[in-house]
Order: structure tokens, then C-alpha cells, then sequence
């Protein structure tokens, strides 16, 4: 069976096994992108703060076009951002810069040096890519809009990850119910230029390839309250390093205030605490160190295939 093959939703755990260190992937051996079975992904839901705006559904959806024409051609389209949304990411990225400072991780600060975007202008996913390439061979593709967990998740196995390219809407630059660019440029790309990063990202994909659906739920939670929300603690205080924390100020701020209740991080724990979409998270875990989380993701991961 393909790679390709096992991304469809008749995954189950009769699949080869494989190893998780398996961590170098060139791109011959990639999937081809347009076997991914992506339909409606793009609608734009009620509660988005630019539903009612047409001229806004209108840029985003010619927006996301661009990242849906990737899987037929395999070639990445720059967007030409506008102004108005160039003006969105200088205010947002600048004052989450601001933020970062005091409350990411080192690991973090260190990762969005290395990626060398700026709060000037959004980058293009085809500029992160060659950095990527240079550091960890990590790569990004263009998907227009959220995919189901362990599409997601999956894809992360071939060390990549699909990324939104349009940007959220002007009246909330601080909120985004979905992703967005901020979202992914600053939350999460950063992160996939440290190699032990991107190798704990892969070992969540290849867990992802071969779980049961019950599994699946809990890898999902596993990212989540890692990979989106993840505390860690340095040198007698904490600092984040999700990406859901360090691309929202509401967030970031809620993390560190008394409203939250910040537990050590615990394995069977977080792959059994059910999370909401809501944007303030009640419950966050800290983890001691990466090498930690990276060293019990791999025996985790490794439980599946027994
Ligand atoms: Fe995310």
C-alpha cells in the first residue's frame, strides 16, 4: 500500500509497521499531494468575524483557491497580501514580538530567529520552505482550510505541514477561530527549524498513520496540549511554546494569569483530558524539558504497533 493510500479514512491498525526513528524523508519519498481527499474544506463558518463581509470572503476564498491549486500542479503560489492585510500582520506580529519576549520559550525566541521572518511583511510559504529545507528538511504545503486530525497529523510523518495562507480578518486581529497565516508563520513554523522538534512533530505523524480511532483521539490530545498549548518550564519559571499560546495575546496572557491551572505534564493524562475549541483553555501542562517529551512521545508512539 502507498503512503498516499493510508491517508483515506480506511486506516486501520492491519497497516505495516514502521519505525519511528525512521526520520529522513526526501521527496522522493512523499505522497503525491493531490491524492489528499480534502473536500469543503475552505467554508468560511457564521461565526467568523468576516462572514458578513463579502469583500472579505471574496479575498479569502480566491486565497485559499491558490492553496487548493497546489495539489494539482505541486508548485506553491505566492500571495500577493494587499495593504490592508500586510497592515494586519505588522500589528499583530508586532505586538505578539512584544509578548514573546517576556513570556516564550528560549527554544521559541532561538526558532523564530532561525526562521528569520519579520514583523515588516508576511513571509511566503515558499521562503519558509527553503529555510526549512536548510535546517531540518521540514516543508511546508498550501491546504485551504482545517483538515481532520489524522490527515493533519499524518502528513506530519513526511515531515510536513499543511498550512493556511490567507489571513484573518481585520475587526479581530487579535482572534481567529481558524487558522491563518499568523497562526502558522509565527505559531507553528518557527518551531519546525529545531531538529528535535521537528523530529517529536514526525513521530506524532507516524503514530497518526497507523492509530485506531481511539488512538487517534489521543495523539490528538497529545498535540494539542503540546504542540498548541504547551508550557515548559526553564530555569525555575515557565515559558510557552505552543503555537495556540504564541500566536494569540488573549491566550498568552490567559496562560500566565491565575485563571489557569497549570499541571505538570503527565502522559495518560493529557491523552485522556478532552479539550474545547474555546479560546481561553482552562487546563495547560508543563513539561520538564523537551528531551522528555520527545523520549515519552517515542514510547508512546511505539505502544501502537503491538
Ligand atoms: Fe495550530
Amino acid at each position: 500500500m502507498t503512503g498516499a493510500a493510508m491517508l483515506t479514512e480506511s486506516v486501520t491498525t492491519s497497516e505495516p509497521a514502521f519505525s519511528v526513528d525512521n526520520i529522513h524523508i526526501s521527496d522522493a519519498d512523499l505522497p503525491p499531494f493531490n491524492d489528499m481527499p480534502f473536500e469543503d474544506i475552505e467554508e468560511l463558518h457564521l461565526d467568523h468575524p468576516g462572514a458578513s463581509d463579502l469583500e472579505y470572503r471574496k479575498r479569502r476564498d480566491y486565497i485559499a483557491s491558490l492553496s487548493k491549486k497546489f495539489r494539482e500542479t505541486g508548485v506553491i503560489t505566492d500571495v500577493e497580501y494587499n495593504e490592508d492585510e500586510q497592515g494586519i500582520w505588522r500589528h499583530v506580529a508586532t505586538r505578539l514580538e512584544e509578548m514573546h519576549q517576556k513570556h516564550a520559550s528560549p527554544f521559541y525566541l532561538q526558532a523564530k530567529r532561525d526562521l528569520g521572518i519579520s514583523t515588516e511583511r508576511i513571509p511566503q510559504l515558499t521562503e519558509m520552505n527553503r529555510r526549512l529545507k536548510e535546517l531540518t528538511n521540514f516543508r511546508l504545503a498550501p491546504v485551504e482550510g482545517l483538515v481532520d486530525t489524522r490527515a493533519f497529523l499524518s502528513w506530519l510523518s513526511w515531515r510536513t505541514m499543511l498550512s493556511t495562507q490567507y489571513i484573518r480578518h481585520h475587526s479581530r486581529p487579535e482572534y481567529t477561530p481558524e487558522p491563518d497565516i499568523v497562526h502558522e508563520a509565527i505559531g507553528h513554523i518557527p518551531m519546525f527549524t529545531n531538529p528535535n522538534f521537528a523530529d517529536y512533530s514526525q513521530f506524532i505523524g507516524h503514530g497518526a498513520r497507523i492509530a485506531t480511532d481511539e488512538q487517534i483521539e489521543e495523539l490528538g490530545r497529545l498535540y494539542w496540549y503540546t504542540v498548541e498549548f504547551g508550557l515548559v518550564e526553564h530555569e525555575g519559571d515557565i515559558k510557552a511554546y505552543g503555537a495556540g499560546l504564541l500566536s494569540s495575546f488573549g491566550e498568552l496572557e490567559h496562560a500566565f494569569s491565575d485563571q489557569v491551572e497549570r499541571r505538570p505534564f503527565d502522559l495518560e493524562q493529557v491523552i485522556d483530558h478532552d479539550f474545547t475549541y474555546s479560546d481561553m483553555q482552562p487546563v495547560l501542562y508543563v513539561i520538564p524539558s523537551y528531551a522528555e517529551l520527545k523520549d515519552v512521545t517515542r514510547n508512546y508512539i511505539s505502544r501502537f504497533k503491538g
